[in-house]
């Protein structure tokens, strides 16, 4: 759901990876910039969407909580580019009533940079991690 009290943000070619999410404008530590759009899947349904996703080398289920997900590959939005970083600039808030996932800055962010935050992601890890020479993070 964008609203107008959230920042200024655009989709381009990332050098990490594919397309990336970039800042428009500056964003102030622990600003929220947007939620993770996509359809609330039970976890009972997830692993299987997730390993059909896998298979086309992507991650597009976010993990909520112990028994929910959201499937960005059903009604998504531009958050989905967003790239992981093993030291990222946007950490992860849940709002548990809606199941919400809000993207929020994690430090002073400058217009132009890529926003990165850690997919902290379970299951199997098997798309190395190109954050940084040398990364050895399997994602
Ligand atoms: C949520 S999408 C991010 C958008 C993606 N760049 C694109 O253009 O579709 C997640 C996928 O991006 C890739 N990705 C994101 N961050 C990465 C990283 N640090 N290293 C390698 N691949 C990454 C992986 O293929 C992952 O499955
Ligand atoms: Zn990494």
């Amino acid at each position: 759901m964008p609203s107008a009290h959230l920042p200024g943000i655009l989709r381009k070619r990332s050098t990490l990876h594919g397309f990336g999410v970039f800042a428009r404008e500056a964003i102030n530590k622990n600003r929220r910039i947007i939620d993770y759009a996509g359809e609330l899947i039970h976890n009972s349904k997830s692993g299987r969407r997730e390993a059909r996703y896998l298979k086309q080398g992507c991650i597009w289920v976010f993990r909520v909580n112990r028994a929910w997900s959201r499937d960005a590959a059903v009604d998504g939005n531009v958050a989905r580019f967003i790239n992981h970083s093993c030291r990222p600039n946007c950490w992860i808030e849940i709002e548990p009533k809606t199941r919400t996932i809000w993207i929020r800055a994690s430090r002073l962010i400058t217009p132009g940079e890529e926003l990165t935050y850690d997919y902290s992601t379970v299951g199997d890890h098997t798309i190395q991690c190109c954050c940084r020479p040398g990364c050895t993070t399997m994602l």
